[in-house]
């Protein structure tokens, strides 16, 4: 829950900077550009009459159409002597009817379409002008290149900008049941990937044997990965693919996260602040990430653009260049401490002790308090679990937040409920009633969906939390506690008698809602 919370925050911080770059760029390409301005009038003959069109709907006043625009137009430089592919613009505050016949939601949209106005594709590349050629332009090649010479096969790979997948046939392969799935997989992905189908007897003899194809993932200037899995079907090879192609120690940023977040093994952030860090650390770095592979993934981090993250993985984007290993699964952060300069040394061992399990996690908490000062007991991240997994007690804890609205609206009875506990020996002997504000405390394994998370934690039975979703008035807490708590220890019957009506009216008056996250 809290993860996916993070993809959201993060995602935001990497992308507001690159947009905040773009205001003083237009979102129209100039009249002596080579991108094509469409209308109602011209845009069916336009489309019909070429084989590939990259059309984007724009408003001329958006934000990130103003940042595409120039891309667009440095693309269509690239693509002026193409016949195969062409860049278009409509601009949707002209042309209303044509956006709306295609539900045109947002800007900018765009569509590629291949000779036909109806049925357009989307376009899933990225949006600089190298990606939207090498998109177009696979667009109209088959997805799979036949290349059978050693030579023209390695001239294919020394220029590619991305990984090549290679298809290896020996000259007798007989089953070819895997050829159709290379073939399918190559549909889905042409537009990340190079696909090569080669009957080269130079690497037939050096990746195949029993007459079975070989798969090979090859970059520039490194030694190709080669398929070994088990059965190869769409799903295992398109997962291959997707850990083999990601660089040992790639860059993050607001378009590379997505994939990283989605592969969900541990990702190992370094925070540079100049290239000659970067590489340094790619240095030491890199090793690992050959050897870890599909087990964790290592990136640089810009912290001059994207420092702020540091707080979500719990460092300080003060102290720089940083090093910290983020669990996703678990959504624990294992930095290297930052009470010193970050060496190579530090860097190594953390990895080293991490892939043991031996590493400690960076617990983000408030120091833990000398003295309660109020009759709600204040618990912090580092003395959690030892006080909600005391097996003495009932422990009733309110995770809140300082800004949530519901969280001070209840705040006074809780204070109540608690003052009632702590005044009585034997009461406050069984029953503790906590607080902990989760924006300055990590809790591992506890669920917390909204503010305030109340949840019950019995004596005796601390494996079955009770999480509360009564109404927030004394009364119906005081119920819960006794009801649900090992002791059963009832506030109310502990209340001085003539504070019992003012309650109740009180009672009444509280809302039962959530604050989201
Ligand atoms: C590659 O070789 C195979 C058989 O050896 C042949 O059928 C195919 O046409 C060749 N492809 C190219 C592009 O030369
Ligand atoms: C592989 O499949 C493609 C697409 O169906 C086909 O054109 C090609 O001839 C097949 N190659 C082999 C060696 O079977």
């Amino acid at each position: 829950m809290q993860f996916n919370w993070d993809i959201k925050t993060v995602a935001s911080i990497l992308s507001a900077l690159t947009l905040a770059q773009a205001s003083d760029q237009e979102a129209i390409a100039p009249e002596d550009s080579h991108v094509v301005k469409l209308t109602e009038a011209t845009f069916e003959s336009f489309i019909t009459s070429n084989p590939h069109v990259l059309a984007e709907f724009f408003a001329p006043w958006c934000g990130h159409c103003k940042k595409l625009g120039p891309e667009l137009v440095s693309a269509a430089e690239i693509l002026k002597d193409n016949e195969q592919v062409k860049i278009a613009q409509i601009d949707c505050t002209e042309e209303k009817e044509l956006c709306q016949g295609y539900e045109i939601k947002g800007y900018p949209t765009l569509k590629v379409f291949h000779g036909e106005v109806e049925v357009p594709s989307d376009y899933q590349g990225q949006r600089q002008s190298q990606s939207i050629v090498s998109y177009m332009l696979k667009q109209s090649l088959p997805p799979v290149s036949e290349i059978n010479a050693t030579k023209d096969l390695d001239d294919t790979i020394a220029e590619a900008k991305e990984p090549v997948i290679v298809q290896v046939l020996p000259e007798d392969a007989s089953n070819l049941e895997s050829n159709t799935t290379f073939y399918g997989v190559a549909g889905t992905l042409r537009e990340k990937f190079t696909f090569v189908s080669t009957k080269s007897t130079d690497y037939a003899k050096k990746y195949t044997s029993d007459s079975t194809p070989a798969y090979l993932l090859v970059r520039p200037g490194e030694e190709p990965s080669v398929y070994s899995g088990e059965e190869l079907d769409e799903t295992h090879l398109v997962h291959w693919i997707d850990i083999e192609s990601k660089p040992l120690f790639g860059d993050i940023d607001g378009s590379t996260f997505k994939s990283y977040a989605e592969a969900n093994i541990p990702l190992a952030y370094y925070f540079y602040e100049n290239e000659e860090q970067r590489a340094a650390a790619a240095d030491i770095i890199k090793p690992f990430a050959k050897e870890q592979r599909g087990k964790i993934n290592f990136v640089g981090l810009d912290a001059v653009k994207f420092g702020k993250h540091a707080k979500n993985l719990n460092m300080d984007e003060e102290k720089l260049p940083l090093f910290v290993i983020h669990d996703l699964v678990s959504n624990k952060k294992f930095g290297v401490p930052q009470d010193q300069e970050l060496t190579n040394k530090d860097v190594t061992e953390l990895i080293e002790k991490f892939i043991a399990g031996e590493a400690e996690p960076i617990v983000k908490s408030e120091p833990i308090p000398e003295i309660q000062e109020e009759k709600v007991f204040k618990l912090v991240g580092k003395a959690h679990d030892e006080v909600v997994f005391d097996e003495s007690k009932d422990v009733l804890v309110k995770y809140y937040a300082p800004w949530c609205g519901h969280c001070k609206r209840m705040a006074p009875a809780y204070e109540e409920l608690a003052t009632l506990y702590a005044n009585d020996e034997d009461a406050s002997s069984k029953v503790v009633i906590a607080k902990l504000d989760h924006t300055l405390n990590d809790v591992d394994n506890v669920d917390i969906q909204g503010y305030p998370t109340l949840i019950l934690y019995p004596a005796g039975d601390k494996s079955n939390p009770q999480l509360y979703d009564g109404s927030r008035d004394l009364e119906s807490l005081a119920e819960f506690v006794k009801e649900r708590g090992t002791h059963k220890v009832d506030a109310l019957a502990l209340r001085p008698v003539e504070e019992e009506k003012e309650a109740e009216e009180e009672a009444e008056s509280e809302a039962d809602a959530h604050d989201e996250l």
